[in-house]
């Protein structure tokens, strides 16, 4: 198969670390700071699916909102007190999230070689600039796509839909990378030739497809080339 015209990255948790949410939330609540940062991000992305899935998206606020809503619930399900203070913390750290060590030099190679690059994130547009330019990504990345565009959350084909739109590229000539399990499982199901990054040792999703491939840090990418 020729290679891929374009790659397009998942942001939140695949070109930009999380983790540190976790430990500044370890910091203000001792010993609830891992079950506070997953329960947070599962609240998130499940509150993406149903805003995009319940009366036909009425009720779609941006992912800022939605994570913000996430951590109040991560937080009284708990049962921790989230002080307005400790809630502009973690929500200006999300805010401010690193870059993986690997992100720059797997940009770089892409950019070197010709290839189109993006992101692809539920993520809106204020969040990402920000994360983009804190991590110094800028100038890496021919495309910055937002759901917000379309106000639907991946994995809705609309969300997906934006890549090809952006690129003008079909979507079997893009390679669409996440760390994310659901999202590389949606992108498949969409079209898009995919990298499952499994940083964390998951099991993938059991509903009988596939990723393309799968790899263990963004330098698998480099091999699709
Ligand atoms: C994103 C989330 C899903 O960036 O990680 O789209």
């Amino acid at each position: 198969m020729d290679q891929p015209k374009a790659v397009l990255f998942d942001a939140y948790g695949t070109l930009f670390d999380v983790y540190s949410v976790g430990l500044l939330a370890e910091q203000l609540f001792p010993g609830k700071g891992e079950p506070l940062a997953v329960l947070w991000r599962d609240k998130q992305i499940e509150y993406t699916r149903l805003v995009t899935t319940c009366n036909d998206g009425a009720h779609y606020r941006p992912f800022w909102d939605l994570t913000r809503a996430g951590l109040r619930y991560a937080c009284k399900r708990l049962g921790v007190q989230l002080t307005p203070a400790a809630e502009e913390k973690l929500m200006n750290q999300y805010r401010h999230l690193s870059a993986f060590p690997e992100d720059r030099e797997v940009l770089s190679a892409l950019k070197k070689r010709g290839v189109v690059t993006g992101i692809l994130s539920n993520g809106d547009p204020d969040m990402l600039g920000v994360a983009v330019r804190s991590a110094g990504l800028d100038g890496l990345l021919d495309h910055v796509l937002s759901v917000d565009g379309v106000r639907k959350y991946k994995t809705h084909p609309d969300a997906y839909a934006l890549g090809t739109k952006a690129t003008g590229f079909d979507a079997r000539q893009i390679l669409f990378v996440s760390c994310n399990a659901w999202d590389a499982l949606g992108a498949t199901w969409w079209g898009y030739r995919t990298l499952w990054v499994n940083r964390w040792q998951l099991p993938f999703e059991e509903l009988g497809t596939q990723p393309t491939r799968t790899g263990s840090t963004l330098r698998d990418v480099l091999a699709f080339f």
